[in-house]
């Protein structure tokens, strides 16, 4: 079987990768960036930054910073007016993952009039202007991936938009641009990215290159992302989560995500929880219902992530792996739906809602176990604990 695989054609990786924007631009035959954006990097005097290393080169560029979370298509419409207006060559996100969707999806839409639902799977957008990715999170790995996702603003529907076209044509990964990150945010991204690689690991799609490098990611999020919560200033914990949220990201990208992302997007579209935050509510028990698909790879997965012993059978290997992802959210302090607010009304209204959309997304298929719609929203039951 031959694995297709794809990545940026230049990445930068560690401190100070983010302050070569314009030797990239260069090395690129780039020279007319929009910059994106949005009000919490601003506020910060990062974007400012970047534009005076432009400045300083001669380098002509614009910036946009209406990105909001969980990008929407009004957004990206908005973001598309100012790209058209100054004649843009490339587009730069400076920020988590929402503002590199958002950028990825100005960069492919730009020479597209269609609405961007017309794009979502199973269409895909090949084309598109270059993207450099500057990432402020560890991490959603959008630097490294073909994939958006985009809320339509009509329907509220989370729409994964994939394609070449929205593959960063470089990322400049600097976890120095992580220290301020908040707990919460911290974590949940962290969970993110954990997420990923373990998906990545079980995935149908799994190949021997993403293999390693989702274990080495998972292994280094499981040694690394309660430091980082516990001590945002630890160096040594944001570098190394900054590195397995980019490896994480190449590991999905390359082999998919899975049922855990699958049935996260409707729970964000629905009820604004945070990406990271509602991947966290799925994943010890979307993994425990799964590992019968997979118990070897998840048996790996549990090894890789030191919470089993070598000498551990596959079945115990698995059952400490459970216990061990729900410590993990537990003492990252990850809400259930109930705590986070949803009403058990709220909540069981939409199960089908949620079922249907997590089954057309198709993540479920690259699931070890393959759920039908039932089999879906019965999970969705038994993460809110009835
Ligand atoms: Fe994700």
């Amino acid at each position: 079987m031959t694995s297709n695989i794809n990545l940026p054609r230049i990445m930068r990786i560690g401190a100070e990768a983010s302050r070569m924007l314009p030797a990239t631009l260069k090395e690129l035959g780039l020279s007319r960036p929009l910059l994106v954006s949005d009000a919490f990097i601003v506020s910060l005097g990062w974007l400012e930054t970047l534009e005076q290393q432009l400045d300083k080169e001669g380098i002509f560029h614009r910036r946009f910073t209406g990105v909001v979370p969980d990008p929407t298509t009004d957004a990206i419409y908005a973001g598309l007016a100012v790209l058209r207006e100054n004649d843009h060559d490339c587009v730069v996100a400076l920020g988590g993952g929402s503002t590199i969707d958002s950028a990825k999806a100005i960069a492919a839409m730009a020479r597209r009039d269609q609405p961007i639902r017309h794009y979502k799977v199973p269409q895909t957008l090949d084309d598109g202007l270059p993207i450099i990715a500057i990432p402020t999170t560890a991490g959603t790995g959008s630097e490294t991936t073909r994939v958006a996702v985009i809320t339509d603003t009509e329907t509220q529907e989370k729409m994964l938009c994939m394609g070449l076209g929205l593959m960063p044509v470089a990322a400049l990964v600097d976890f120095e641009l992580t220290m301020t990150m908040p707990l919460r945010l911290t974590a949940d991204t962290g969970i993110d990215s954990l997420c990923h690689a373990l998906e990545a690991y079980v995935s149908r799609k799994a190949n021997p290159f993403t293999d390693t490098i989702a274990l080495a990611s998972m292994s280094a999020i499981a040694k690394h992302l309660p430091t980082a919560c516990k001590e945002p200033d630890n160096r040594e914990a944001r570098e190394a989560m900054m590195l397995a949220a980019t490896q994480g990201g190449i590991a999905f990208s390359n082999a998919s995500v899975t049922l855990i992302h699958g049935m996260s997007r409707p729970i964000g579209a629905l009820f604004h929880v945070p990406h990271g935050m509602s991947n966290a509510m799925l994943l010890p028990d979307i993994s425990a219902w799964s590992i019968s698909g997979a118990p070897a790879r998840y048996a790996t997965c549990a090894r890789a992530m030191q919470l089993a012993q070598a000498s551990d059978s596959d079945e115990l290997a698995n059952q400490k792996l459970v216990a061990g992802l729900r410590q993990l959210c537990a003492d990252l302090q990850v809400p259930t739906p109930a705590s986070f607010g949803i009403s058990k009304a709220q909540w069981h209204d939409a199960i089908p809602t949620m079922a249907q959309q997590a089954l057309d997304s198709g993540s479920p298929n690259n699931n070890p176990l393959i759920p039908d719609a039932a089999q879906i929203a019965s999970l969705y039951q038994t993460v809110w604990g009835s």
